[in-house]
């Protein structure tokens, strides 16, 4: 048993998708999340430049003393995830090896669908591991930039005609590959889930990264016997990089409630 934190932490948001599943499976867990809102997003950013930010995250989060990291964000998981597990000594766990074991046992057909920011599209780091494990499998990659200002800006719902339009334009290839399985692969889209379903159809299996990196680390925390013993609630703390108020403001969107806790402002440039 260990009762030390988890960290938790995204360039900015959408890693909150990711904390909503943790706090809901380990509930009595304390949680460290730090969002660099002052930087986001990294998904238009240079490797380099995503495993400069991903150390500076990790190293202000390494200061609560963690028993665990889960990279909240598909960008650096796909990105910077190798370099930091040789770094760091704890378990430092991403969200591409859960996703894609989710995403090998859903579908039938063998055709595997990826969306996520141009990094992680980039880093071929999906289509890699899936080949990896199933060499009969097809992989479609396609990177959506846009989603993620879109979500921050709320637009989430079917049938925003902003939104509709980039479904189309990103996503009608998958439906022209006929996949039957979609990697969310970048930690905002699960809040584009009914839009993205509505367009892809019930065929199609959508798997959310933050879902199934959650319940990988909750297994692996379980099988190293480092799951808390504390009765009753863990703590949240929530850290960011920029204007906690506005965090605060957008946070219900994606955590599907109101932050009660203070959010605290740190200079990530220290670390
Ligand atoms: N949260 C990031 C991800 O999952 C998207 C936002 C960004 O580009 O930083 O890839």
């Amino acid at each position: 048993m260990d009762n030390r934190p988890i960290g938790v932490f995204d360039s900015g948001m959408g890693g909150l998708t990711a904390l909503r599943q943790l706090v809901r499976l380990v509930p009595n867990e304390n949680i460290v999340y730090f969002g660099d809102t002052g930087r986001v997003p990294y998904g238009a950013r240079s490797s380099d430049t995503i495993v400069k930010y991903a150390r500076q995250d990790m190293s202000f989060l390494m200061q609560f003393d963690p028993k665990a990291i889960l990279i909240a964000c598909g960008t650096v998981s796909t990105t910077a995830l190798p370099i930091l597990m040789r770094e760091y000594d704890l378990p430092v766990y991403g969200v591409v090896e859960p996703a894609v074991a989710a995403a090998l046992k859903a579908t039938r057909n063998k055709r595997i669908g990826i969306i996520g920011t141009k990094a992680t599209v980039r880093s071929g780091s999906y289509a890699e591991m899936i080949r990896y494990l199933n060499r009969e499998i097809e992989v479609f990659s396609k990177a959506c930039p846009l989603f993620v200002p879109l979500v921050e800006d709320g637009r989430v719902h079917p049938g925003d005609p902003v939104l509709s339009c980039l479904i189309d334009e990103y996503l009608s290839e998958m439906v022209r590959a006929e996949v039957d399985t979609v990697i969310l692969g970048c930690t905002h889209y699960p809040l584009l889930t009914d839009a993205i379903g509505a367009y892809l159809g019930d065929g199609v299996r959508l798997i959310d990264t933050g879902l199934e990196s959650s319940l990988a680390l909750r297994e692996h925390l379980f099988k190293s016997e480092l799951l808390s013993d504390r009765e009753g609630s863990g703590t949240v703390s929530y850290y960011v990089s920029d204007s906690a108020a506005d965090f605060k403001a957008l946070a219900s969107v994606f955590l599907g409630s109101e932050i009660v806790q203070d959010v605290r402002r740190v200079d990530i440039d220290k670390y």
